[in-house]
């Protein structure tokens, strides 16, 4: 069954001329058929840079939007239109615009995983790849008001010394993991590394040997010289860790750690968006225009 869908799939993206990008939490069978597999910084560049017309993005909206607000040119594709983010959608464009009139002078520094209305009102975004360093670039006296994460936001605070007006805002998933979870593995597994997402509350970040963007966590698992790393983020990532690290063992936190958003995207979906092409993700052209710039500002202070 799968083999025709892969054959079909195949087909439809040599005949369209067609790109698939999937985040590093998407099922392995996406992963296998996917051409560029990253985080959220490494799929905004891909989609900005690459040369095809029409691009395929299993993942989230957020990152499908954020894709086609940096090419606008380009046809972005979400195969599951159901596929949304919890936490993009704890901060809306009306409440953020209340927060900065109490807060003329603030900064506004905003993840990635928000709203293009939300970004729309933002200086500059982040991912969690890139969030420190951003925030230690902005000048000391500045406020700076941090939406949507406040597990990011507080991790940031730690690195920094930086103080920021969090926005209360959280990822279910990554709120599910406990220190217990971790304390657990570790009891299980002493040897092993432990590596962290900054969207885990402070409490767990705290038991990391490092707090990596899933990039990042990529990266780490081939330098290191651990042999047994316990990941404390969706549990997709463990897939492409092990197909990439076949002589590491890798450990999920918890069998909580499930997003179901980035598991909606089967291979059935990504046929069925090659086929009728659906569904286009595009934000209003206003909207999109302003939302550009912080998202830029991004790419530009990330290259530094
Ligand atoms: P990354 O940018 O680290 O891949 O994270 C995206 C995300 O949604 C994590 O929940
Ligand atoms: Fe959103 Fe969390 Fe899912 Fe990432 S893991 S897409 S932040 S709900």
């Amino acid at each position: 069954m799968n083999e025709e869908l892969i054959i079909g799939i195949s087909a439809l993206r040599a005949e369209k001329n067609a790109i698939i990008l999937a985040h590093n939490y998407q099922l392995g069978e996406v992963q296998d058929i996917a051409d560029f597999i990253g985080d959220s910084l490494e799929l905004s560049f891909k989609a900005a840079e690459c040369e095809e017309k029409l691009i395929v993005f299993c993942g989230v909206t957020f990152m499908a939007e954020t894709a086609s607000i940096l090419a606008p040119e380009k046809t972005v594709l979400l195969p599951s239109l159901e596929a949304g983010c919890p936490m993009a959608d704890m901060a809306d464009a009306e409440s953020l615009k209340k927060k900065k009139s109490e807060h003329p002078n603030a900064l506004v520094v905003t993840y990635v995983n928000s709203s293009a209305e939300v970004k729309a009102l933002s200086d500059t975004c982040v991912t969690s790849a890139n969030a420190v360093k951003i925030v230690s670039q902005i000048p000391k006296d500045r406020e700076i008001i941090f939406v949507p994460d406040r597990n990011l936001g507080a991790y940031v605070v730690k690195k920094t010394g930086r103080k920021m007006i969090l926005w209360p805002g959280f990822c279910p998933t990554h709120m599910r993991i406990t220190p217990e979870h971790l304390i657990k593995r570790k009891k299980e597994y002493p040897d092993a590394k432990i590596v962290v997402h900054p969207e885990c509350s402070f409490d767990v970040i705290s038991l990391a040997d490092e707090v990596l963007s899933t990039g990042g966590m990529i990266k780490f698992a081939k330098k290191t010289d651990a042999r047994r790393i316990i990941v404390a983020t969706e549990s997709g990532l463990i897939y492409r860790l092990e197909k990439e690290n076949p002589d590491k063992q890798f450990i999920s936190v918890s069998e909580q750690a499930v997003c179901p958003n980035m598991k909606m995207t089967r291979l059935e979906e990504v046929l069925s968006a090659l086929e009728k092409n659906q569904h286009i993700i595009k934000a209003p052209e206003n909207i999109a225009k302003l939302a550009k710039i912080p998202i830029e500002r991004m790419l530009e202070a990330s290259r530094r």
